[in-house]
C-alpha cells in the first residue's frame, strides 16, 4: 500500500488506511531509532530542503534529524538570512531552490495555503510543517502515535482538545485525523476561541474544563496563540488560567485518569502548570521523541524510495 498523494498538505482527506500506514511505518522507524547507530540509507541520494518562514524548535529539528537518520542530503532555509529579505517572491525562491535539483520540500509559513501553492510551482514533493491557522499534519500524526502507543488503538477513545481552538492548526489536523481513526473528539475552550459552527465538524463542544476532565481519556492542551489572534478575546491571562488552566489539583480531583499532551511550546502557568507538564500525567516529551519517527515515515512514504526500510 502507498499514500494516494505525492504531497502531505494536511490530514483532511487522508483516509484511515493511509494514517494507519504512516503510524505503522513510524513504529518500524522507532525500532531503528533505538539501535546503537540509528541510521539507515533509505533516502541516500535524495535532497530535502527545510523551508521555514516562521519560527520553530521542535518541528524543524525533528525533520532535520529524521532526514539525517534516513541519510538524505538536507539544506536549511530561514527567512532572516535569505534573499526574501531583499524582496524575492516565494515563487522565485522555491523555483531557484528547485533548480538546484531537490526532491522534497518541508515548509512552514504563517499563511494558510502556502504548501498547496508550492505544489503548483515545483515538481518536488511538498510536506506541510504548519501553515497559518490551517493544518500541521505531522504534529497530529505524532499526537496520534503517542496516544496509540499508550492505548493500543484510537478507535472509540475520547480525546479533548483544550484551549485556543480557533487559531490552532494543530487542532485542525487533530480533528481530521482523530475522527478518521474512529476516536471521539471534544473541543473545549472559551466561546471567543472556538471556531464558528464547531459542532458541524462532528465533535462535541464545551466551554467548561470540568466537562473535558469528566469525559476525556486524553487532553491535548493548546497554547494561547497570541501571535495569530486579535486582542480582547479573553479578559486576562490570569482569568484564562483560572477557567481553563490545567492544574495538578484539577487532575487529582478528576473522576478519571487523564493523559496530558501538548504540542509545545508551553506557556507554563497559563494553559498548563509546570508541575503538570513535568508530572506522570504528561506525555509531552514522548510526543517529541515520536515526532522523529513520524517524520521519517512521512519522508520515506513520499520519497518514492524502494519499499525496504533496511
Ligand atoms: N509543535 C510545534 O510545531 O512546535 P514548534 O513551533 O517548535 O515547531
Amino acid at each position: 500500500m502507498a499514500l494516494q498523494s505525492r504531497h502531505l498538505l494536511g490530514l483532511e482527506g487522508v483516509n484511515r488506511e493511509e494514517i494507519a500506514l504512516i503510524l505503522d511505518t513510524a513504529e518500524s522507524f522507532m525500532e531503528i531509532l533505538q539501535r546503537p547507530i540509528p541510521k539507515v540509507p533509505t533516502l541516500r541520494g535524495k535532497t530535502v530542503v527545510n523551508l521555514f518562514f516562521e519560527n520553530s524548535t521542535r518541528t524543524r529539528i525533528s525533520f532535520e534529524l529524521a532526514e539525517k537518520r534516513l541519510t538524505a542530503d538536507t539544506v536549511n532555509f530561514s527567512t532572516s538570512t535569505s534573499s526574501v529579505k531583499k524582496g524575492e517572491t516565494l515563487k522565485d525562491t522555491i523555483r531557484n531552490i528547485e533548480a538546484m535539483n531537490i526532491d522534497m520540500v518541508v515548509v512552514r509559513h504563517s499563511a494558510a495555503g502556502v504548501p498547496l501553492f508550492l505544489t503548483r510551482c515545483v515538481d518536488a514533493a511538498i510536506i506541510n510543517a504548519g501553515d497559518g491557522m490551517h493544518e500541521h499534519p505531522t504534529q497530529a500524526l505524532l499526537d496520534m502515535m503517542t496516544i496509540r502507543r499508550k492505548a493500543g488503538d484510537l478507535q472509540g477513545l475520547k480525546v479533548a482538545i483544550v484551549g485556543d481552538i480557533a487559531h490552532s492548526r494543530v487542532a485542525g489536523s487533530n480533528i481530521h485525523g482523530l475522527l478518521t481513526m474512529g476516536a471521539e473528539v471534544m473541543l473545549c475552550g472559551p466561546k471567543t476561541l472556538m471556531p464558528m459552527h464547531a459542532e458541524r465538524l462532528g465533535v462535541r463542544v464545551s466551554h467548561r474544563l470540568e466537562d473535558a476532565l469528566e469525559w476525556a481519556d486524553y487532553l491535548n492542551v493548546l497554547r494561547i496563540q497570541l501571535e495569530r489572534q486579535h486582542k480582547g478575546l479573553f479578559p486576562t491571562i490570569r482569568e484564562y488560567h483560572r477557567e481553563f488552566g490545567i492544574t495538578l489539583e484539577r487532575l487529582e480531583q478528576a473522576k478519571r485518569d487523564v493523559v496530558i499532551l501538548h504540542p509545545g511550546p508551553i506557556n507554563r502557568g497559563v494553559e498548563l502548570d509546570s508541575d503538570v507538564a513535568d508530572s506522570d500525567f504528561s506525555v509531552i516529551l514522548d510526543q517529541v521523541t515520536n515526532g522523529v519517527a513520524v517524520r521519517m515515515a512521512v519522508l520515506y512514504l513520499l520519497s518514492g524510495s524502494d519499499p525496504a526500510l533496511e
